[in-house]
């Protein structure tokens, strides 16, 4: 299996994937969103990676700098629509998660070094995935492991996904309650440099076109 940046060759396939595993944000899960996602961590907006095995795509992780949620609704105004659409909607009221108990003994009872809110150098985990008929064999761990080398990173977690949940305790995240939620926070070993200074390296200056539409 190969750990690597999404390129323009498994793109489309990259889409399909975040699609099928019902990816979304502010509270959208267009296609078009989708597309946009993965057209920017090809310019190197955003960091993409997946998991494949003969050409054959089975996982992806997406982080972003805090920047990059201010700027997306700017520079698309159909994705400004709808979040603006999906704002209004609301989202809807689900049943109170029933949290393990084995999960909530995993929150640590401290001040976080990151918030979502407040991630400092770390950018934050738009989705972590695997495909559903590839789940259990690491893959989600390497591709978690690989991100994790480059930068810190925050993460928001349901509660009751206890996959999920445990997926990033097994890697040394921290857990931390967060409201209806768990906020999970990675910090890089050499952290606040290395984290600033790949900061400071992204966004890159973006070409206009788009690798998919
Ligand atoms: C959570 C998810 C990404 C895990 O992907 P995966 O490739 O199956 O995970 P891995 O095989 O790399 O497992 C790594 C660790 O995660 C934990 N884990 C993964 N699946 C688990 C499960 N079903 N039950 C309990 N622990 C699990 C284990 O600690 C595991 O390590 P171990 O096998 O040594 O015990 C996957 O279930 C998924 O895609 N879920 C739907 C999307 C989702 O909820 N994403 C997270 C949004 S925050």
């Amino acid at each position: 299996m190969n750990i690597e940046r999404v390129s323009e060759k498994c793109a489309a396939q990259t889409v399909a994937l975040l699609e099928d595993l019902r990816v979304s944000l502010f509270g959208i899960g267009s296609r078009r969103l989708l597309t946009v996602l993965v057209n920017d961590a090809i310019r190197g907006a955003i960091d993409c990676r997946i998991a494949s095995d003969q050409d054959e795509v089975l996982g992806a992780v997406l982080a972003a700098p805090p920047s990059y949620w201010r700027s997306l609704p700017a520079k698309h105004w159909e994705i400004a629509v709808l979040s603006v659409r999906a704002r209004l909607a609301g989202h809807p009221e689900g049943l109170p998660a029933v949290v393990p108990s084995e999960t909530l003994a995993l929150m640590r009872d401290e001040v976080p070094p990151r918030t979502w809110g407040d991630p400092g150098d770390a950018w934050r985990i738009i989705f972590v995935g695997t495909a559903a008929r590839s789940r259990g064999k690491g893959i989600a761990a390497q591709l978690y492991q690989s991100v994790m080398t480059d930068r810190s990173l925050v993460a928001r977690i349901a509660l009751d996904n206890t996959p999920s949940i445990r997926l990033h305790h097994s890697l040394g995240w921290r857990l931390y309650r967060d409201g209806g939620v768990a906020l999970a926070v990675h910090v890089r070993d050499d952290g606040d440099s290395a984290g600033a200074a790949a900061a400071a390296r992204t966004p890159r200056s973006l070409p206009t076109s788009d690798w998919l539409r």
